[in-house]
């Protein structure tokens, strides 16, 4: 089975081709990052308007470079939520489109499937059942994953997600749009433990996150900095951005395996945006191996937005015989507890 996935919920404009026997035959992602810069976030109506320009020919190189025709497509995935209404509908009309004209079926994908199932794209991907954190700009939530399509909220954040926090805080910082590379490219060269900046665990068995306060808590610390520069004038900026980078990484890290202990899951993910993050990923690496826990996490082109793990699902649940038809709508708000089950994901994991 070969399957087209199309992903506009937010700012990328994203068209994958997956084969079920030779894994992913082209993944190509449109970036907005430039035309949002100057705003310090994602401008909806931007986007949406930016998206119907890109997405005709993000498909046909998505296509040349799979070197797949139309007419060798078995399926078409399309991202229908959780996202921004203007930008999902940029997505889903193409894909109606193009269902239509090419006698295809297609399925609607929640786009934090997407993200839960991206490991699936990778040849070392675990067995079910396994907990997920999902960490992007919009999300932060923990999943556990008893199968494909059976997947339970466990936690998620009660304010900003950890992407957003990265994005705020480059903002105070002056770093610009998106922030979490930048903030790890400083954060490199500074002492993260240099300041002590608050954890917000919420009690000892709590799965929720809460970001709020520590973004408050680095505004009024760099507040002070730019003030009284000389009662501070050994901190650094890089500093700055490794001690929030600790204070993120230590909630997230203790979080996930919180999650593990309580479900019993012997394998955690990291997938989302902020999961490309190499100290995350350093520190989930050192844990797991401490706690005897197995940790995955996708490559970086799999964690941030992307098509290919919108194709990878939309794979899965076209192969079980799932269909959208053509009057399917956009949710805003699309919460993954209620999908549908699907069959059995078996022989669809490997990335060649
Ligand atoms: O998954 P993604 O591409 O888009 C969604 O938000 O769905 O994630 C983007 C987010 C941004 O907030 C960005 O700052 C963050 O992921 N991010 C990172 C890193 N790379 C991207 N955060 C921390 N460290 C990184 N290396
Ligand atoms: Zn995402």
């Amino acid at each position: 089975m070969i399957v087209l996935g199309i992903d506009t919920s937010c700012d990328d404009t994203s068209v994958a081709v997956v084969s079920q026997d030779r894994g992913v035959l082209s993944s190509v992602v449109n970036s907005q990052v430039s035309l949002h810069h100057p705003y310090g976030g994602v401008v909806p109506e931007l986007a949406s308007r930016e998206h119907i320009r890109n997405i005709v020919p993000v498909a046909e190189e998505a296509l040349a470079k799979a070197e797949i025709r139309m007419t060798d497509l078995d399926g078409i995935a399309v991202t229908v939520g959780p996202g921004l209404v203007g930008s999902l509908l940029v997505g889903l009309h193409y894909a109606r489109g193009l269902a239509w004209a090419g006698g295809l079926p297609m399925v609607g994908v929640n786009h934090l499937e997407g993200h839960i199932l991206s490991i699936l794209l990778e040849e070392d991907a675990p067995s079910f059942p396994f907990t997920v954190l999902t960490v992007s700009g919009g999300h932060t939530s923990l999943y556990f994953v008893e199968g494909p399509g059976v997947y339970r909220t466990l936690g998620q954040t009660r304010d900003d997600a950890a992407g957003e926090a990265f994005d705020k805080v480059a903002k105070i910082l002056g770093l610009g749009y998106p922030g979490g590379p930048v903030i790890e490219r400083l954060a490199g060269s500074g002492s993260r433990d240099r300041i002590d900046f608050p954890r917000a665990m919420l009690g000892p068995e709590s799965l929720e996150f809460s970001f709020s306060g520590l973004k408050t808590a680095v505004a009024l610390f760099v507040d002070r900095w730019k003030t009284a520069p000389s009662e501070m004038a050994d901190i650094r900026i890089e500093d700055i951005a490794a001690s929030f980078q600790e204070a993120v990484c230590d909630v997230l890290a203790s979080k996930l395996f919180k999650a593990a202990e309580q479900t019993g899951a012997l394998s955690v993910v990291a997938a989302g945006g902020v999961a490309c993050n190499g100290a995350l990923r350093e520190r989930l690496r050192r844990e797991g191996s401490t706690r005897r826990i197995q940790t995955f996490w996708p490559r970086p082109a799999y964690c941030t937005d992307n098509a290919a793990m919108i194709a990878m699902a939309g794979m899965v649940r076209l192969a079980t015989g799932e269909r959208a038809d053509l009057s399917t709508d956009v949710r805003s708000r699309f919460p993954v507890d209620d999908l549908p089950a699907m069959g059995s994901a078996e022989g669809i994991q490997a990335n060649p």
